[in-house]
This record gives structure tokens, C-alpha cells and sequence, in this order.
């Protein structure tokens, strides 16, 4: 459960605000928590007061340091909690910021008023400065509330299903296609043609076609964002059996283009802090290497020395891949029918099967709702998922279960299920694993040149 702590002078605002919305609801469903604290309730002067005047004189009053503090200190209990100070002075919010906030436990909003909090208790607890906006607000509660209300969505669970929260604008720079319900015609205009055909390969076009126009003339600053990987895409498609990794990030709308110039190329996949590397030297390699953020843990490379190069600077190989991927857009036949997309609840059979991943891991990879799991009488036999980088992984069928096509069902129902997002399903089969690649060949897969290692950053 995640939970929004909002220190403010007007608490009633923060509670009134978010309980009648689906953000109130996920609160009642205990999925998260918000927690309204009074600044002035600990104040330790008379008659409640909890603001005085600037040094150096100048317009309002401020918050004065001390009530802040002991809020901050009550709330905290002395733990380090990320903390948001909601301020026209801060970081732009935006959907990247909502989706790292989102994988807090437990979050602090500080909400400023009148011109103000005392710059020293804001040193001593505060880790974000962040705006919402180039516009001044009377105060921090309806930053707060945006905020809040932009991260709890993407808490699995606050949104009725899936995948409402992964498709929408910003999810790869485009902005949202129009929408059309029931009546057919309204005043004389009639819904799209294309809608109504129930042909979906015609239906995405259309839509990305939508979004695309519409972006290039709401937003030309996002549109340019796209159009950059839009153009890396086609260039990696010349080899795409080696660059389907980065292609599929890219085009997932997870890719983040930290340099890409002729052979030398880097992307970033923020949601699982991998940087994907290819290099036209090891010179310009170890140039690469400086752009990769500081908090990456994984690189992704498929070149000797771009190998040699991270062992040299500490980094750990994790483990050697071949790379499969799959080009054809039909559906694959799935012969199994006891297949379920798992919850929390089969987080310790996963565990116990499945060592190759940390529980933090497998917890994550089954809140975001795209583990599997196949099903005999009842009975939990076996296991696949999508990585948060977005290969297919985490495939396993226990024992006495084997040989009876229960792992090609699994692997052949994961891809019906990317192939509906529109995805190129893909995976890395560790060297030496000779029954996956078998599995993979059966299914229609095709396998990289390459070798693919994975290296962990120490
Ligand atoms: N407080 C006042 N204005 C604000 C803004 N634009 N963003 C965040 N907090 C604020």
C-alpha cells in the first residue's frame, strides 16, 4: 500500500478534494493512503500561529521552520522519505516524475502558502522541489492533489484494468486519438468509418495516425521527441534481429535516447534502469558509457569490448544471451486453456521456483500484471512473464508437468497477449539453455547473430 502523507494548513482541502474521486476509492480499498497533518498542530507558539514575517522585509508572511519540522519529524519518525515540496520553483512535473514517484512505499507532499516556507527546514527534509506548472497558485494543496492523483493511477489496482494506465498520452510522447461512444451518428456527425469495421490492425493505424497529427500541432516539442526515435527505429530495423532490444524500447515508448550518432548508440529504459549500448570503437564506446544516468543498474550489450570495457570498470557480468524474436503478426495457437495472468497471491510459488530474479523483482513483475501462470486441475504447474525491460522471461513448468506442451502454451500465450499491445515479442535465452531454444524455434522464432550479456553495475 502506498501512502501520501500531505503536510498543509488546510487539511479539510486535501481530504475533501481526492475522497469522492477514484483516488478516494483506492483509499477506502486500502490500495493506498493519504494522510492530511495539520502543519499547525505543531506549533509550538501561542494561539496557533505558524508564520511571521521575511527577514529583510518584502511582501506576506512565511512558514516559520520549527512546526514544519516537527510535522515533517512526526510523519517521518526520523526515516528518510523522499519529500515533495510542491513549489513554482521546482522541477516540471510530468509523467515521467509520476512514474518515479509511484515506486515510493511511502511519499511526503509539503504544501507551502502565504509567500512561503523558512529556506532552512526546506534544506533540512525537503528532496523535490516540484512545480506543476509556470503559473502561481494561492497554494500547495491542489499541486499536492495533482500529483497524488497522477501517481496513485499507476498503482496497480487504483485503475479498474491494466492496461488503462499504460496506454494513454505521454506513453510515447503522443498525445491521446479521439474517442467516439454509442450513438453511431450525434447532430448529424458520424463516428469514423475505420471504428466500426472491427479490423484492429486498420483500427491502430488510424488511431496512431490520430495521435500523431495532432500531436505535431498541439505539441511540435513532443512530436520532435518521438520523431527522433521514430528515426533510430528505422535505422536499427536495417539489422533487426541484433536491435529488436533497443527497436521494441523504443517504439514501447520506454526508450529514452541518450545519444545516438551513426554507429554509436545509447538508450536508456528508465522502468528498469537499463542502458542499451552499441558502439562503433571501443573509443566511442567509452564515450557512450558517459552518457548512461548515474542511477543505471543494468547495461545491455552485444559487443566483446563493450563487455571488456564495463568489466574494466567494475561492472559484473550477470549473464550471456542469445536473442530471440518473433516478426509474424498472427496469433500463435495456445493449446493449454487453463492460463490466468497471476496476482500477489502466487508470489512465493514463483519465489520458490524461480531464483534467477530477486521476490522484489517477481513482486513487481506481478503488480504490474504481466506474469502467467498455467493451471492443471486447480494446481499452479508453471510460470512466464515480460521483464520490465520487455523481454519475454521467467518462463518455468514443474517437473512431472513437462513434455506435455504447457511451456510452449505459456510462451505462445504471452505473445497473442504482446502482439494485441502491438509489441514484437522478443527474449534472451540464457547460452547453454538448449530446451528453450528449441522452444523458441518451434514457436516461429528467429535467433540474433549476436551474443547479448547482460552486466550489472556495481
Ligand atoms: N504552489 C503554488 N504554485 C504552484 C505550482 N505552479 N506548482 C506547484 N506548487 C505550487
Amino acid at each position: 500500500m502506498m501512502k501520501f502523507h500531505v503536510l498543509t494548513l488546510f487539511p479539510e482541502m486535501i481530504k475533501q478534494g481526492l475522497s469522492p474521486s477514484i483516488i478516494g476509492k483506492a483509499a477506502e480499498k486500502n490500495i493506498i493512503a493519504i494522510n492530511p497533518v495539520n502543519i499547525r498542530d505543531y506549533t509550538q507558539e501561542r494561539h496557533g500561529k505558524v508564520d511571521d514575517t521575511p527577514y529583510g522585509g518584502g511582501a506576506g508572511m512565511l512558514i516559520q521552520a520549527q512546526p514544519v519540522y516537527d510535522a515533517h519529524r512526526a510523519v517521518s519518525g526520523g526515516r528518510k522519505l523522499r519529500t515533495v515540496y510542491v513549489t513554482p520553483q521546482g522541477r516540471p512535473f510530468d509523467q515521467s516524475l509520476a512514474k518515479e514517484l509511484a515506486k515510493e512505499e511511502e511519499l511526503i507532499l509539503l504544501c507551502g502558502h502565504y509567500e512561503g516556507i523558512d529556506e532552512r527546514v526546506l534544506e533540512e527534509v525537503v528532496t523535490d522541489y516540484v512545480s506543476i506548472g509556470d503559473y502561481v497558485l494561492t497554494g500547495g494543496e491542489l499541486a499536492a492533489m495533482v500529483i497524488i492523483d497522477a501517481v496513485a493511477r499507476l498503482i496497480p489496482g487504483v485503475l479498474g484494468n491494466e492496461t488503462s494506465a499504460q496506454e494513454e498520452s505521454f506513453h510515447n510522447d503522443l498525445l491521446e486519438y479521439p474517442q467516439y461512444s454509442r450513438p453511431e451518428v450525434w447532430k448529424g456527425k458520424s463516428v469514423p468509418k475505420v471504428l466500426l469495421s472491427g479490423n484492429h490492425r486498420e483500427i491502430n493505424k488510424w488511431r496512431l495516425e490520430q495521435s500523431r497529427e495532432r500531436t505535431e500541432r498541439v505539441r511540435p516539442d513532443l512530436y520532435e521527441r518521438y520523431e527522433a526515435r521514430q528515426q533510430l527505429i528505422k535505422r536499427l530495423s536495417k539489422d533487426k534481429r541484433n536491435n529488436i532490444h533497443i527497436m521494441e524500447c523504443l517504439a514501447r515508448g520506454h526508450g529514452e535516447i541518450l545519444y545516438a550518432k551513426g554507429e554509436d548508440i545509447a538508450v536508456y529504459n528508465r522502468d528498469s534502469s537499463t542502458c542499451m549500448l552499441k558502439a562503433a570503437s571501443p573509443e566511442s564506446g567509452r564515450m557512450l558509457l558517459k552518457y548512461c544516468p548515474d542511477e543505471t543498474r543494468w547495461h545491455v550489450v552485444s559487443q566483446a569490448f563493450m563487455k571488456t570495457l564495463l568489466l574494466e570498470q567494475g561492472c559484473q557480468e550477470f549473464c550471456e544471451c542469445r536473442q530471440f524474436l518473433y516478426t509474424q503478426r498472427e496469433p500463435l495457437p495456445v493449446q493449454h486453456k487453463d492460463i490466468r495472468r497471476l496476482g500477489l497471491e502466487s508470489l512465493e510459488y514463483i519465489c520458490a521456483h524461480y531464483d534467477m530474479e530477486t521476490p522484489e523483482y517477481i513482486r513487481d513483475r506481478l503488480l504490474a500484471g504481466v506474469i502467467y501462470g498455467a493451471f492443471v486441475d486447480q494446481h499452479l504447474v508453471g510460470f512466464i512473464g515480460m521483464h520490465d525491460e520487455g523481454s519475454l522471461g521467467l518462463l518455468y513448468v514443474e517437473k512431472p508437468y513437462r513434455g506435455r506442451g504447457i511451456a510452449t502454451s505459456l510462451e505462445a500465450y504471452t505473445v497473442n497477449r504482446m502482439l494485441e499491445r502491438g509489441w514484437i515479442p522478443y527474449g534472451h535465452v540464457i547460452v547453454g539453455n538448449e530446451t528453450s531454444v528449441r522452444l523458441q524455434e518451434k514457436l516461429g522464432f528467429y535467433q540474433a547473430k549476436d551474443t547479448f550479456w547482460w552486466i550489472e553495475k556495481q
